[in-house]
């Protein structure tokens, strides 16, 4: 008799253990091992025997025809810029984002003005009944449209329905979470389910061209729980971001087979659903202090999209023996970076000062160009001195304190003079920067220049003050 295999396999990382343990070796998570049958789904492991002897395949070269992947316009332009130009046909995405987000109300948004292009769409929601959806539906202003709508988890159920259909262009799961196959013994909602389930759907999409998009939910640790397994099967992964007291929401790709990767759509949540945000800097600049202290504009790059956003900086004495330092929105090593930068080449003495750095409006930036942004609010706030607030800043800082030119430079100019910047501070010799806004603009070599321009004599003044202590 054959001997029944059970795996332990880790809901967080999907690695595959042989006894159970509390903890998982690979990622570190606590109580995220669950005992799983291997049979059927894929990753059953070595020593089953292979049903068919294999069928030999056509080798090729790598020159030849090439189609453009064919595409379907969403008419949702914010979504259209992160999928590369609308959603390729044969395709899989997955939507990732926390739950209650705004992932439903997105694709079912995408769905209406998918189904006014004279698209054929159906939605399949696993998480909530017919008449929930269609109260969505409704207060989106979707009701009226040709969507096709199932309130269906068996992903066998799902197949033999879209199978009796005409071939629909875009299928929409929500969500991966809540699907199973009959092929796999475990419960909804682990590896080897939503592996098992989403691959089904996959290879749907693949031999039908319909395109296929499956939603799924991040856990609080910001990995998708479980379907993170499913991110190298499809071809492209999108983050639905946002900060819970903001209305706004992003769009952010992280993988894509057939397009770029660093593109963001930006959107505002209200009654009537996610509307889209065309010009993301009127947004993060929206509620600006020009007056106080310790807020300079960063001139930030997102794909091809210049963004403008304001950073916020807070220099406080500290009471505690370590000072603290608290980021929102920047990588905190990169912080503590600038301080160093700061104390070991401008003179500058942080090491009895909390610090705090906000990005505004809740938004996220990668750049290491938003280093002399960041520099430049440390330094006002610490020396009491608002900065200009018709100028913005750019510029990558390197550990001798040297400033570093970023690519963009004449974007970025363009998309400040567009909203009445008057004046920008960036790096000496950067590329493109048409002559005039070289006239009215700053270019800084070093750290120590940026300091001495916006500070003057002041902070030096505040250093001697600390060493008469
Ligand atoms: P939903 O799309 O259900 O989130 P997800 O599918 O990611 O879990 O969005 C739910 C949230 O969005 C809910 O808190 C209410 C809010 N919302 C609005 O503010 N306006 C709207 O028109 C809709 C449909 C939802
Ligand atoms: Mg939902």
């Amino acid at each position: 008799m054959a001997k029944v295999r059970t795996q332990f396999i880790c809901q967080n990382c999907g690695t595959v253990h042989a006894r159970w343990a509390g903890k998982c070796d690979s990622c570190g998570e606590w109580n995220t091992i669950v005992e799983e049958d291997p049979s059927g789904g894929i990753g059953g492991g070595p020593g089953r025997q292979p049903k068919n002897k294999g069928r030999a395949v056509a080798l090729t070269t790598l020159s030849g025809d090439i189609e453009d992947a064919p595409r379907i316009l969403t008419g949702i332009p914010e979504l259209d810029r992160v999928t590369g130009g609308g959603i390729v046909r044969g395709s899989a995405l997955l939507v990732g984002g926390d739950p209650g987000i705004g992932k439903s109300t997105l694709l079912m948004q995408a769905a209406a003005a998918l189904s006014r292009n004279g698209h054929k769409v159906i939605y399949v929601s696993g998480e909530e009944a017919v008449a929930q959806v269609r109260l969505r539906a409704q207060r989106l202003g979707a009701a009226d449209t040709d969507v096709m709508l199932a309130a269906e988890t068996n992903v066998e159920d799902i197949l033999a329905t879209l199978a009796l259909e005409q071939r629909p262009d875009l299928v929409i799961l929500d969500s991966v979470q809540t699907l199973w196959t009959d092929a796999a013994e475990s419960a909804p909602g682990t590896v080897t389910q939503v592996r098992a389930a989403s691959q089904s759907m996959i290879r749907y999409a693949k031999s039908t061209g319909a395109a296929v998009i499956l939603v799924g939910h991040v856990t609080k640790e910001g990995q998708i729980a479980g379907p993170r397994v499913v991110e190298h099967m499809v071809d492209g992964v999108l983050y639905f971001e946002g900060e819970g007291g903001h209305h706004y929401r992003i769009l952010r790709t992280v993988k894509n087979r057939f397009g770029p990767t660093d593109e963001i759509g930006v959107f505002e949540m209200g009654s009537g659903g996610l509307r889209e945000v065309s010009n993301p800097s009127e947004l993060f600049l929206g509620e600006r202090n020009e007056s106080a202290p310790g807020a300079a504009v960063f001139a930030g790059m997102e794909g091809t999209r210049p963004v403008l956003v304001e950073i916020q900086a807070l220099v406080a004495p500290s009471s505690l023996g370590t000072p603290r330092r608290a980021v929102v929105g920047w990588d905190s090593a990169r912080l503590s970076m600038i301080i160093a930068v700061l104390e070991a080449h401008c003179g500058i003495r942080l090491g009895q000062h909390d610090v705090y750095l906000n990005v505004a409006g809740g938004y996220r930036i990668s750049e290491p160009a938003a280093d002399i942004a960041v520099a430049a609010a440390l330094v006002s706030s610490l020396a009491g001195l608002a900065l200009p607030s018709d100028c913005v800043y750019f510029g990558e800082v390197s550990l001798s304190g040297a400033i570093r030119p970023v690519a963009h430079a004449a974007q970025r100019l363009k998309e400040a003079e567009k909203l009445g910047f008057k004046s920008a501070v960036m790096p000496k010799g950067s590329q493109d920067v048409p002559e005039a806004s070289k006239q009215s603009s700053v270019e800084i070599a070093a750290l120590p220049d940026l300091v001495a321009r916006i500070a003057g004599g002041t902070v030096l003044t505040r250093e001697r003050d600390e060493d008469d202590i």
